[in-house]
């Protein structure tokens, strides 16, 4: 039986969709069976960074109103064996079952897969509280100013009764994080969440995703090294932080 983590944040931008594309890729790379399902209706780009740009031609509410079977309707990513994507609609039809039928949907997705990565639109608005409404565990991902902690700790409080829930601070620069000194365990206490991974800034994300390729395909190091390492984590391993300074 699989789990499912929603992927959220409170302004939009930090990084949760390279985030589920890259720890999705590690997992997968670690022999699990791993479905990235692509949550911002409308605004959809999952496919982008998993580099499988319009692989998919059915979607999560296509399944939901049994148009298509959840196997037919998910995506094999084409280079890494086990990694799906399940994409989203343009636009929720007439007909869609909304929260119930989304978590009858994250059933059968745990029934046939190890993981089930939700990349959930940023804030804490219609899309937000659908894509975390099925989810086991959460992630909020936020970069490291005051603004984007304060945001993730809202998104936190719209989050009851998800848990575990942990923090990711992501596009950390080395410079930066040495002059703000402890801002690190200042953020886990801001946010009162414990730090699943830090990830680095890195160009390797923009370009990777411009290739049409995950980021661990193109390197190991940098944010592709931290993904790599979240999903350890993710997975129970004890992984030291990673040096960004
Ligand atoms: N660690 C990083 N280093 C450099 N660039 C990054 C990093 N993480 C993400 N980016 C870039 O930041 C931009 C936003 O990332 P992404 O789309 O993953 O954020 P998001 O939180 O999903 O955004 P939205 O709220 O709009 O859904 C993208 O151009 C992405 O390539
Ligand atoms: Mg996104």
């Amino acid at each position: 039986m699989g789990s499912v983590i929603v992927i959220t944040s409170g302004k939009g931008g930090t990084g949760k969709t390279s985030l589920a594309g890259g720890i999705g890729a590690a997992l997968a790379s670690r022999g699990r069976r791993v479905l990235c399902l692509d949550a911002d209706v409308g605004l959809r780009n999952l496919d982008i960074a998993l580099g499988m740009a319009d692989a998919a031609l059915m979607d999560f509410s296509d399944v939901m109103a049994g148009r298509c079977e959840l196997d037919r309707a998910v995506a094999p990513h084409p280079g890494i064996d086990g990694l799906y994507l399940l994409t989203a609609p343009l636009t929720l039809p007439a007909d869609f079952a909304g929260e119930e039928g989304f978590r009858a949907l994250l059933d059968r997705a745990r029934a046939a897969y190890d993981w089930v990565l939700i990349d959930a639109p940023a804030g804490i608005g219609d899309g937000f509280r659908l894509a975390v409404s099925g989810a086991d565990r959460a992630i909020v991902v936020a970069v490291s100013d005051p603004a984007s902690l304060r945001d993730a700790q809202r998104v936190v409080e719209a989050m009851q009764g998800v848990s575990p829930v942990h923090l990711v601070v992501n596009r950390v620069r080395g410079r930066v994080l040495r002059r703000l000194g402890a801002t690190i365990d200042d953020a886990m206490d801001a946010v009162g969440l414990p730090l699943l991974g830090l990830v680095p800034e890195d160009v390797q994300v923009v370009l990777a995703a411009g290739s049409g390729q995950p980021v661990c395909q193109v390197t190991r190091k940098g944010a592709a090294q931290a993904y790599a390492n979240i999903a350890r984590r993710i997975e129970g391993d004890a992984v030291p932080l990673m040096r960004i300074w």
